[in-house]
């Protein structure tokens, strides 16, 4: 919601961004790339739960973080949305700052792209609050790290390059889903550095229209997350994650996201899903389990 003005309007001074989750519902790794990256295959989905930003038009740039996470979070300086941000001014030759307020729901270095769908989100807010109707943010989505252009989109897509050759796919349906993380931050450096066995790229295509669970569990197949297997070794608590998710009633798929450790388990009903939520946060008060839904289509617009 736009303060005071209508939406779109770019003479207002504040707004506010939703960041949601990214879920990678399989991850597929080739070989390293002389420019240190992987190239990859993924098909990422959002979910209803994440971030939410408040961006003020300022003198200079500031962030304020708070949230559950908020302790968890670097400095400003190494703050990925506060980067996105001084960046984005830079290069469009804007003279304002902006203050950024951060309230941090999404665990940290979890899998989940948390720091990128934050940068993502102040990139997608600054270009309305600073009227840059025709500035192509791509490239700085780029540069900022890998999961930021499929964040900045924050629809159903097809990835492929390092992450940042986008394919958008239609909708998927509503869909119940369980996040877990157990708590202990994942470096996604140190999980492509242990990546051993993989999968190659060409083994999927991106899917054809996916309208009910079943169409994705057929789809799916025997499709992996590359990365679940270092992670695991790295930390082996993410095996008792997918281990509990597994045995929950009605759980129709259960994987890692991205370089983990957050944990997704999909569920034929919502009933089931909250039964599953409750249960494993019941059995384990120190891990992060939210119950949630794929987004729908207008997730990341403005709220
Ligand atoms: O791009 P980003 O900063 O998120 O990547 C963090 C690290 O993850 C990279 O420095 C690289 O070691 C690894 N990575 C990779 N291949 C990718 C994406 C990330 O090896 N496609």
């Amino acid at each position: 919601m736009f303060a005071g003005r209508a939406p779109g309007d770019p003479s207002a001074d504040r707004i506010r961004i939703f960041a949601p989750a990214k879920i990678n519902l399989f991850l597929h790794a080739g070989e390293k790339r002389p420019d240190g990256y992987h190239n990859l295959e993924s098909l990422i989905v959002f979910a209803e739960v994440g971030d939410r930003i408040e961006l003020t038009r300022s003198g200079e740039f500031s962030l304020s973080v708070t949230g559950p996470f908020a302790s968890a979070l670097p400095g400003f300086v190494h703050n990925l949305a506060f980067q996105a941000a001084c960046e984005l001014g830079c290069r469009a030759g804007v003279q304002d700052g902006v203050s950024i307020a951060l309230e941090k729901n999404l665990p940290v270095a979890s899998g989940i792209g948390g720091g990128s769908a934050d940068a993502a989100a102040v990139l997608r807010g600054l270009k309305s609050l600073w009227g840059l109707t025709a500035f192509d943010l791509l490239p700085l989505a780029r540069d900022l790290g890998s999961d930021v252009p499929v964040c900045l989109l924050s629809r159903p897509c097809w990835v492929e390059g390092r992450g940042e050759i986008l394919t958008e796919l239609t909708p998927l349906p509503w869909l119940s889903m369980v996040l877990v993380n157990p708590g202990v931050a994942i470096p996604t450096a140190a999980v492509f550095g242990a990546l051993n066995a993989r999968s190659g790229t060409g083994r999927l295509r991106p899917p054809g229209a996916v309208e009910s669970l079943w169409d994705l569990i057929r789809y799916l197949g025997d499709a992996d997350n590359d990365l679940e297997g270092p992670a695991c070794e790295l930390a082996p608590v993410i095996q008792d994650v997918l281990n509990a998710l597994e045995q929950e009633p009605g759980c129709a798929i259960a994987a890692m996201s991205g370089s983990g450790g957050t944990c997704f388990g999909i569920f034929h009903e919502h009933e089931f899903a909250n039964g599953a939520a409750s249960r494993i946060a019941m059995d384990h008060s120190d891990w992060w389990v939210a119950p949630t839904r794929l987004a729908g289509p207008d997730a990341g617009k403005p709220i």
